[in-house]
Formats: C-alpha cells, structure tokens, sequence
C-alpha cells in the first residue's frame, strides 16, 4: 500500500510541497484548507499533470479532516506567512491558534503520524503542535534547517562558480535572524569553504543566508518563499517514508543535547520511519556555541510570547 501526507494549508508552500511529493511519486496526497474549493482545486490541477509525469499517486482536497485518517506524516503550513516589514515573531499569536486547531484535528485523525510542522515562527509553532498534540519528540520536527542550508549552499556555489552539487555545508539555531549558519562545516568538493573564500566574504554569505527568508519577502511584496521551502519538507518527507537515517538539519525538542533543554532548536538530526532517531552532536567553537545560545534564547523568547490557550492540550 502507498504511504499516505496530508498537507494543511493548500497556499503557496502547502501546493508547491505537494508538487515535489507528487512528482517524486512518494505518497498519496490529501490537501487540507479553510478556504472552500482551493485545496480541491489544486488537488485537481496536480493530479492532471501528473498524467504527464506519469506518477501514479492520487491527490486529493478537502476542507476537513475525514480524508486524512491514517496519514503517515502531516505537514503543517497552515498560517499567514510575513509581509514586508514584518519579523516571523509578529505571527506568533494568529499562527499559534491556527496551528494548535489543525494539530488537534490532525491527531484525532491520524493518531500515528509524524509531524512536520513548517508555520512561522517555525520553532515556536513545532512547541504548540508538541504540547497540543502530546505526540513524542520523535514525532514532531520542524522544518527550517534543511531550507536555511540550501539558501548557503547555493550562495556559496553562486560566489565560487561551482556546481550546486559540490557543495555540502548546514545551518543551526532557531529559523529566525539569528540563526548559526557553520562556514567551517561547509565543504566544496571537501574542500572547506574557510580554503576558498576570504572571512569578508564568508561573513557577507552568513549573512545573507540569515536574512534570506527577508530578502524575498521584499522581492515578492506579497507573500514569502515557497519553491525553496517546498522542496526543503520533500528532502524530510523523503528520508522518513524511505527509512533513509538521513542526516538533515531540523528543529527538534533538545533535551539536554548542546546543553539546551526544552526548547525546539535546529540541529543536526538522523532521519527514519520512526522520525527523529538521533539528534547529532558536533563540537562547536566556543563562539559558535555562544550563537547558538543566543539564537535558543531568541527561541525561548517567542515560547514565552505563546498565548495560554496554547498550553492547553
Ligand atoms: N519553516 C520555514 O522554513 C518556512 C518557509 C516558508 C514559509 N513558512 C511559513 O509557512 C506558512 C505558510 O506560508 P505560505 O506562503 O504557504 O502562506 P499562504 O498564505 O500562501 O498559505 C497559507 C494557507 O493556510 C490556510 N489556512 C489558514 N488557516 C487555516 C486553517 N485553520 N486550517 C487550514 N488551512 C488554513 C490559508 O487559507 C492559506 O491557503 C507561513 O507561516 C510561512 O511563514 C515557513
């Protein structure tokens, strides 16, 4: 039998999300959207094209939830996403309610799923689907990591000239403006980055990674990136349904690891049918470990931010 995602929140990510699932022919689809007609429709469109991708997956759309019993993984990207100006932490208080209600009916349906939670502000959101949905940490994982690391990787092969394909490097930390982007783990070909490009111009990609999401908020006027990100949840979607123990950057309850507790953190982790297996523990440059402090106590922040009715399980 197939496997079977359901994606809530048929908008810009949810839609292109299932793009890269269908086409990867990985799992029947179900789309699941508060706007009637929009999750059926895209449903619709996907579906006919994948007669000419000839992928044999089936696509569907609803706006409840009696479609995706038995889900093996839920993608949430149900939320507002950032306008010019705006920080993900503005959304916190609007998303948090539309993330708790679709957690809550979520696991009534699909009890055994695994969690990808992909809403803004991302590592406050993955705790609201924790505590709402009471799954285990294995279970619940937010996406950032794996996008924030494209997002260097390819401006590292842009300033080399290299191929996308040479070039290896992660990202840890929150999904926010402090993110820790690792240039000393960052490798072309093997060759660290630290070898081929000066400190300025490292300095100028880290930061530009940090402010990538930002970056084409403002591009766009509307709306926030979702190609990048689609195929970011594809790569995590991908290493659960194929068992792969995928090493990937992802935002996880820290219990104690990096010598964080409580608090959802980007992080390298060890992807498998069971979700998180293993949370990677690197040495870190006392400098890098301050960054990463800092960005966990931008993280611990926003979960305080979190209104009450979302402790509530
Ligand atoms: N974690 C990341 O790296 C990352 C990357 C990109 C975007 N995001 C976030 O993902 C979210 C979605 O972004 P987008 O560009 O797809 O936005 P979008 O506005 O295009 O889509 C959001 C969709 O959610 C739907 N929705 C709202 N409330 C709902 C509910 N209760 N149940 C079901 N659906 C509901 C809306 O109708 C809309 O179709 C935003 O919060 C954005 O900031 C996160």
């Amino acid at each position: 039998m197939r496997k079977k995602v359901t994606i809530v929140g048929a908008g810009n990510v949810g839609a292109t999300t299932a793009h890269w699932l269908a086409a990867k022919e990985l799992a029947d689809l179900v789309l699941v959207d508060i706007v009637e007609g929009v999750p059926q429709g895209k449903a619709l469109n996907l579906l006919q094209a994948l007669h000419v991708e000839k992928s044999d997956v089936s696509v569907r759309g609803s706006n409840d939830y009696d479609l995706t019993a038995g889900s093996d993984i839920v993608v949430i990207t149900a939320g507002f996403p950032r306008k010019p100006g705006m920080s993900r932490d503005d959304l916190v208080r609007a998303n948090a309610e539309i993330v708790g209600e679709a957690t809550k009916q979520t696991v009534k349906a699909s009890p055994d799923c695994i969690l990808i939670v992909v809403t803004n502000p991302l590592d406050a959101m993955c705790e609201v689907a924790r505590r709402v949905s009471g799954l285990p940490r294995e279970r619940v994982i937010g996406m950032a990591g794996v996008l924030d690391s494209a997002r260097f990787c390819a401006f590292v092969a842009m300033e080399l000239g290299v191929s996308v394909d040479n070039v290896q490097g992660f990202v840890l930390g929150g999904h926010g403006d402090q993110m820790v982007p690792l240039p000393r783990y960052c490798t072309v070909a093997g060759i660290p980055i630290t070898e081929l490009l000066d400190t300025a111009t490292i300095d100028r990609l880290v930061e530009r990674t940090a402010k990538g999401g930002g970056e084409i908020v403002n591009l766009l006027k509307v709306g926030s990136a979702y190609y990048a990100p689609g195929r970011a949840i594809a790569e995590m979607v991908d290493a659960i349904l194929k068992n792969k123990h995928k090493i990937l950057p992802c935002a996880v309850y820290l219990q104690g690891e990096y010598g964080i507790r409580d608090l959802f953190v980007g992080v390298p982790c060890q992807l498998g049918a069971k979700g998180l297996e293993k949370v990677i523990e690197i040495k870190l440059t006392a400098q890098e470990h301050a960054a990463l402090r800092r960005s966990a106590e931008a993280v611990e922040a926003l979960v305080k931010a979190l209104p009450s009715e979302a402790a509530v399980v």
